[in-house]
């Protein structure tokens, strides 16, 4: 059975997807300015060229160079997260993970097939799977953690391994793979297609959404954390002036100014909301939908394959 039929039945379809539109999570503080004069993201581009953070690049370039940025941050990749958000990404997360409320469910003969893209680090895919464990006492259902980035793949492994738990698990495989195209996943292979603070750095965004939909059996749910647009003027203010200080920040953390005011960047270049839930439709997604957190600084986003 489809997990968003399991969903319905339990009737956690619509309290878990139809949410308030409007009513940011409160008590998460405002952390970075994200709003920039231009919004345009991806419609802006031409065919040959993209953004790379405020450069406009030869698209062929652009993968190469969102690769340099994560190999450069992998190592440190909590700090920087921690830096971002200052902390609240962990917020964030364990509401995306608790708010999807995957897993078998004990009424199931079928486990869930997952797949987190862009997952380098893990977080998710094993929160996910601690999630569906702890809830559901599911411990079938099985994860593909897909990353065009083989170095952030790599600290992921290496989380498993100092957790001890999710290495050399036959249920857990790590894979490099372009989330554009994920040429290695089968088509309607996949029960929940989750990705977290990685479309934005994907050089077709809707190439990435096409193909999650292609991999998602009927039923499937697309799942995505991804930062978004403040919709509150004041938070806005001191958001923007946040966004110039932490490249400097980067510099001091992690001796990395460049890849910090590149994440700035991207975060500037991602569409709006509701441009983004078009893309989702776009794709072939019903149901879509949105929740922005902290007054829209990030945002959940979701759509069902029918
Ligand atoms: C900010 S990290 C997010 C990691 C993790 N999902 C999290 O939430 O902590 C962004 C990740 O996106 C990956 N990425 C960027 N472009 C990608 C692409 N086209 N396909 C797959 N992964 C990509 C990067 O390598 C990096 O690991």
């Amino acid at each position: 059975m489809a997990f968003t039929e399991l969903l319905k039945n339990s009737g956690k379809l619509t309290s878990s997807l139809k949410v308030s539109l409007s009513k940011p999570l409160i008590g998460y503080r405002c952390v970075r300015a994200l709003h920039s004069t231009s919004n345009l993201g991806v419609q802006e581009e031409n065919l040959e060229t993209t953004h790379f953070g405020s450069r406009t690049v030869p698209k062929s370039e652009k993968e190469k160079l969102v690769g340099t940025v994560f190999s450069s941050v992998a190592s440190k990749y909590d700090v920087m997260n921690d830096v971002m958000s200052m902390g609240v990404h962990r917020l964030w997360k364990d509401h995306f993970i608790n708010k999807l409320d995957a897993g078998k469910r004990p009424n199931s003969k079928e486990p869930l097939h997952f797949i987190d893209v862009a997952g380098g680090s893990g977080d998710i895919a094993f929160g996910l799977l601690d999630h569906a464990e702890h809830k559901f006492h599911d411990k079938e259902s099985d994860m593909h953690i897909v990353d065009i980035n083989a170095d952030m793949l790599k600290e992921g492994e290496k989380r498993a391994m100092n957790q001890g738990k999710y290495f050399n698990d036959p249920r857990v495989k790590f894979l490099v793979q372009n989330g554009e195209t994920l040429d290695e996943i089968e088509s309607n292979s996949k029960d929940v297609y989750t990705v977290s603070f990685g479309i934005r750095n994907f050089t077709n965004i809707q190439a990435g959404l096409n193909t999650a939909y292609r991999v998602l059996k009927p039923g499937g749910i697309f799942y995505c954390l991804e930062f978004s647009k403040v919709n509150n003027p004041i938070v806005d203010t001191v958001y923007q002036q946040w966004s110039k200080v932490l490249p400097v920040m980067g510099s001091l953390v992690a001796n990395d100014y460049d890849s910090y005011q590149y994440l700035v960047e991207s975060i500037q270049k991602f569409p709006e909301p509701e441009t983004f839930k078009g893309m989702i439709e776009k794709a072939g997604f019903q149901s879509a939908g949105y929740e922005p957190l902290t007054f829209g600084v990030c945002a959940i986003h979701w759509g069902i394959k029918t």
